[in-house]
């Protein structure tokens, strides 16, 4: 695991985390991770494993029944009102349903929601909604209401209003769900333009691949397995083992792929995906 100093601006460190529903269905059950800042680490697990509960946690969505998330030095404390607000501004999570996030008549009121509710006004909020919508290819649509966009539209104008919060890690729940090719590839793009910790929940492996070089798989809310991503996708059987699968037609990435890297070598043939 990547050695990750806890005061860093950017890091992630959560230690001993436990969850459970107050319907009692346990959801986490000792999650521990830490990330470097400026890392991107995909997040796997079949449906169920925890992901989306370990993701609510990371800014105080959620609070634990045991354990500790501690982001750039600030350790979450539910009791703690302005440490969460300071936890919320530097940890953005981008909902895998763009629907649960806007919910402003237009694209750009909808950018500016988080940042004038920390006191931007005028210029300075025109900027950073200006910034966040450039960033993510959305300026032209700026005066329009979100509910006529597109869905990768929608799903990129979220994203611009968890950046225009300008926070130290992304948190992204399933960011290609739904997307056509096109847009899942204007987003990986995005994605990897952004000078932020990313931390990417998905089952979407060739994704994975592309973004990040180091994943960590989620099983029965525990980690099970932490390494670079490469290596992982290709141990079929530690696939297998927690319901992970590679799409039809790809094969697993060279056994000594490094990861993260895109490869079009072998197994990516006629007849294979392409991981690049
Ligand atoms: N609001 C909820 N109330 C009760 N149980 C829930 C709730 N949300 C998720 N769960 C349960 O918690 C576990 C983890 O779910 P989740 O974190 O959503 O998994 P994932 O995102 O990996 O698919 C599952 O057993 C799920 O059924
Ligand atoms: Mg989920």
């Amino acid at each position: 695991m990547t050695g990750a100093p806890a005061g860093r601006p950017g890091s992630l460190v959560v230690r001993g985390l436990h969850y459970t529903y107050p319907d009692g269905q346990p959801a986490l059950s000792g999650v521990d991770l830490a990330v470097a800042p400026g890392e991107r680490v995909a997040l796997l697990g079949r449906n169920g494993a925890g992901k989306t509960t370990l993701a609510l946690h990371l800014n105080g969505i959620l609070a634990p029944d045991r354990g500790t998330v501690t982001v750039g030095g600030l350790v979450a404390d539910p009791a703690d009102r302005a440490g969460l607000a300071e936890l919320r501004r530097r940890v953005g999570i981008v909902f895998q349903d763009p629907d649960d996030q806007l919910f402003m008549p237009t694209v750009a009121e909808d950018v500016a929601f988080g940042p004038a509710n920390l006191g931007l006004r005028g210029v300075a909020l025109r900027e950073r909604v200006d910034a966040a919508l450039a960033a993510v290819g959305m300026a032209e649509h700026r005066d329009r209401a979100p509910h006529h966009l597109s869905f990768g539209q929608k799903r990129r104008v979220a994203v611009a209003g968890v950046l225009a919060m300008r926070p130290q890690l992304l948190v992204l729940d399933e960011p290609s769900s739904n997307l056509d090719p096109a847009a899942r590839r204007e987003l990986a793009g995005i994605v990897a333009g952004l000078p932020v910790t990313v931390l990417m929940v998905t089952h979407d492996l060739p994704y994975a691949y592309q973004l990040c070089p180091r994943s960590v798989i989620m099983d029965a809310g525990r980690i099970v397995a932490d390494g670079r991503t490469g290596r992982l996708l290709a141990d079929l059987e530690l696939l297998a083992r927690h319901r992970l699968e590679l799409p039809f037609g790809f094969a697993p990435p060279p056994a000594r792929a490094a990861g993260g890297v895109p490869s079009r070598a072998a197994g990516a043939g006629a007849d294979h995906g392409s991981w690049a």
